[in-house]
């Protein structure tokens, strides 16, 4: 198999000397610019570590950079019109629901506010559409071009704690500084502007306006311990910089159960304060819900006339199960009447399956136990390091065959985006770094309002990229394998 390569911005290698120089000075630049988290190794709420980043910003194709922005607001009405379809979710989901837990506690939740009838039909979605290059599509009718890439390839929707809002432009504004002391200044027009952070607060603002109390102060759902710090504050500093107004506080979903009250109207109230809008960074995975407590602050919060992001409708509509509902024939055209819409959503679907234990489930099945390295496998969950690759994908197929279990389980192509070279800068790491293969993941976000008849507001707002060694599986930036990035598009 030949390896598709694209070329860096600049010629790489760099001299060691110039190299060391221009590191030492990008992870003070990254620094005192607020790309850091906080380390886990030695957590203290009193420092900061820079986040790991790529030195130089990797090249991206700057049509499939403008394609992947503009199907941004179809994405957000096609989720939008999803969540709000009570009867596609409860079907898409009823597998799934019957031995995953995880989902079947969510989605006990949605029954329950969905029957009592939801206190505020307005949802807000801060969404995040996270997509790879595809340079190895060959089964696929797009692929027409010969070149390093021939399309890009959603890998997944985010509709909850979608973060990187401002590590995505903090990313932009390292490598706008790295490459005017290389002397590449007049590069820098290829670093697209990102307005990310302000996109992404205005719309919590939109939501704030529309719930309509100048009181009310918009609440960030927390894990006990928040790592990626930064790209929390700075949206909450953003938040205050648009409107001076406007209070944010921050609590976990135990602190919530020990304090929140609903009142007569079913306002949220914390503390004596009326609670706007609710925005999730914590609650997408089993591990933020340690007892019944943080259930029932869940639904407390889903019953309230607080305005959610995401409503648990949406926090359904971005599970893995309903990606791939929604990439079987027939289903995109129940929510998208424009069929322009439908084709243009369909070709970016790669390979997705169901492993129902039915036939067609039984074939996807077959199909990557014959080649395991041509698949992932994925289960319900969010947040990284979760999906089973390459010969695993065989054994753990194996070891569910004919059993229940094997439901709870998607099956998706792999997709194979192209390499290139660059330095990643990690805390801890080599005062010179090594030049090594990178693969690039871009997310790009959308902000979207509405009830279920009516769409408010409908954007896409900006974009992030991360990227990671290509041996590796996954790249999450605050899991420790990825690196913070971003695009130099060109033509
Ligand atoms: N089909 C795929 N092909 C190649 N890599 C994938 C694919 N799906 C997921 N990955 C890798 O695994 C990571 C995590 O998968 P993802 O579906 O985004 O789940 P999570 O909700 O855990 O983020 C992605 O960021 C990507 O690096
Ligand atoms: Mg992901």
């Amino acid at each position: 198999m030949t390896t598709n390569r694209l070329e860096p911005c600049i010629k790489l290698p760099l001299e060691n000397e110039i190299l060391e120089d221009i590191v030492d000075k990008a992870k003070d630049w990254a620094l005192m610019h607020g790309a850091g988290m906080r380390s886990k190794v030695n957590f203290s709420k009193d420092s900061l570590q820079f986040a790991p980043f790529i030195l130089l910003p990797s090249t991206f194709p700057r049509e499939e950079f403008n394609k992947a922005t503009e199907i941004q607001i179809i994405l957000n009405e096609l989720i939008h019109k999803v969540a709000h379809d009570y009867g596609f979710l409860s079907s898409s989901l009823k597998s799934t629901v019957e031995v995953d837990e995880f989902t079947s506690r969510l989605f006990k939740i949605y029954e329950t506010v969905h029957n009592e009838g939801t206190a505020q039909p307005v949802c807000l979605g801060l969404i995040r559409s996270d997509i790879m290059l595809e340079s190895q599509c060959t089964e696929n009718a797009c692929c027409t071009v010969t070149g390093p890439y021939c399309c890009w390839k959603q890998v997944e929707v985010n509709t909850i704690a979608s973060g990187f809002g401002w590590l995505g432009p903090a990313s932009a504004s390292i490598h706008r500084y790295v490459l005017q002391e290389l002397g590449h200044g007049d590069k820098i027009k290829n670093v697209p502007v990102n307005t990310a952070l302000e996109g992404l607060c205005g719309g919590m603002l939109e939501a704030w306006k529309i719930y309509g109390d100048p009181n009310a102060v918009i609440l960030f759902v927390i894990e006990n311990i928040t790592y990626n710090i930064c790209d929390q504050r700075f949206h909450e500093f953003e938040i205050r910089r648009q409107n001076r107004m406007v209070v944010v506080i921050r609590r976990t979903l135990t602190q919530i159960a020990d304090t929140a009250k609903l009142g007569k109207n079913k306002e949220l109230s914390i503390d004596g304060l009326s609670v706007a809008v609710v925005y999730f960074r914590s609650g997408y995975e089993p591990a933020q819900y340690p007892s019944s407590k943080e259930w029932a602050a869940r639904l407390m919060i889903e019953r309230s006339l607080a305005i959610k992001c995401p409503s648990i409708h949406y926090h359904l509509a971005g599970t893995k199960k309903v990606q791939q509902t929604l990439a079987t024939p027939g289903v995109l055209e129940k929510f998208l009447t424009d069929p322009a819409k439908v084709d243009a959503v369909k070709e970016i679907f790669t390979g997705l399956y169901s492993l129902d234990l039915d036939e067609d489930g039984n074939r996807a099945a077959e199909m990557a136990i014959m080649k395991p390295e041509c698949y992932v496998l994925k289960p319900q969950r969010e947040g990284g390091g979760n999906n089973v690759y390459g010969e695993k994908v065989r054994e753990v197929l194996q070891s569910m065959t004919d059993s229940q279990e094997r439901t709870a389980w998607i099956l998706m192509e792999r997709i194979i985006p192209p390499v290139q070279k660059g330095y990643m800068i990690r805390p801890g790491g080599p005062e010179v770094p090594q030049l090594v293969d990178l693969v690039s993941e871009l997310g790009i976000f959308g902000v979207i309002i509405g009830n279920a008849s009516t769409v408010i507001a409908n954007r896409q707002v900006g974009h992030m990229l991360r990227t990671k060694l290509s041996s590796a599986d996954e790249g999450g930036v605050a899991a420790g394998s990825g690196a913070l990035d971003s695009p130099y598009l060109i033509d």
